[in-house]
């Protein structure tokens, strides 16, 4: 090796474990699909992959941990929809939220579903829709923060329905979901990776998802434009990422393992139980996700400016 690096060739990588930073709570939907992942991506680079939830401020404090990190593929980060929401919602951030990452890859793209608390007296989105007209601020909605692929929905839902709840933010959906199961918040907009389990079980109510199309795998919850609301559409794609910098043959050998990882017979099946799916090979690329990110910065913000929802 000593030779090799004399000559200019890449250092061998990974050498010790590589940090997996999740911005939200252990036991939610992104931590569920990032410890998936590096289990799965542990095994082709031959070193633990850690996961390591940094929460907080609606992901931000999470994806700054990485844009800030040595840049060096020992600290990458697994982040949602909130990369393409946080530049314009954030108007002072202690990183850059757009340049401050290098993208390694697409991951998964993962429907949402309105679920609430299991005596909610109603049975279907229209009655939802009235009884958060009846309550105001009385009717309480839970979310991640702002950022979060959550209060992104529950901001859209408030708006369409035209009602005003108090919305109440956690450090992810995971402990939101506590709330909702203990029947102490209403109503919360989150991801089927962890919701599925849930609706299976009948311990929450599902009123629709915010999708064009019903969930293959949870096929009698109806859309919310079937459902009678019409006019806004979530889902939560996720990306990896690097901290700007990262050297290039560094990023690839990491782009080889999300790869690898999302090619994985175990993934496909576990997404699959939890209502997702991989992205195609073709989008777990750099290039593919740097145009996917870039253009959902663009879609978001004449949305987020029309909602007024910023963090300060
Ligand atoms: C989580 O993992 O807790 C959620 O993805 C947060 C959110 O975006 O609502």
């Amino acid at each position: 090796p000593r030779a090799a690096r004399a000559q200019g060739a890449t250092p061998a990588f990974p050498t010790r474990a590589i940090t997996l930073v999740i911005p939200f709570a252990a036991g939610g939907p992104t931590d569920i699909v990032g410890r998936l992942l590096a289990e799965t991506m542990a095994q082709g680079l031959g070193q633990p992959v850690v996961v390591e939830n940094t929460t907080g401020a609606g992901g931000t404090l999470g994806a700054q941990r990485v844009a800030t990190a040595r840049p060096d593929g020992y600290t990458v980060l697994l982040h949602h929809i909130g990369m393409g929401v946080i530049p314009t919602m954030y108007r002072r951030l202690a990183y850059d939220p757009v340049n401050g990452f290098d993208p390694l890859g697409l991951v998964t793209e993962v429907p949402m579903t309105l679920v609430g608390r299991k005596d909610i007296p109603a049975s279907s989105l229209a009655d939802l829709v009235a009884f958060m007209r009846a309550q105001g601020d009385r009717f309480n909605l839970a979310d991640a923060g702002i950022g979060s692929s959550s209060a992104l929905c529950g901001a859209l839902l408030a708006r369409a329905v035209g009602a005003r709840p108090t919305v109440i933010p956690f450090r992810g959906t995971g402990p939101a979901m506590q709330e909702i199961l203990g029947g102490r918040v209403d109503l919360l907009c989150d991801q089927t990776t962890q919701t599925t389990e849930y609706i299976r079980a009948g311990s929450v109510k599902v009123f629709a998802t915010p999708s064009r199309q019903r969930i293959a795998t949870l096929p009698d919850i109806p859309t919310t434009t079937e459902g009678g609301l019409p006019g806004f559409e979530v889902t939560v794609w996720h990306g990896l990422y690097a901290p700007r910098g990262t050297p290039a043959p560094v990023r690839a050998r990491l782009t080889g393992a999300l790869q690898a990882a999302l090619r994985e017979p175990k993934i496909v099946q576990r997404f699959a139980e939890i209502g997702t799916a991989p992205v195609s090979q073709a989008d777990a690329t750099p290039e593919a996700h740097q145009r996917f990110w870039t253009a959902d910065i663009a879609k978001w913000k004449p949305v987020i400016e029309a909602a007024g929802t910023y963090a300060d």
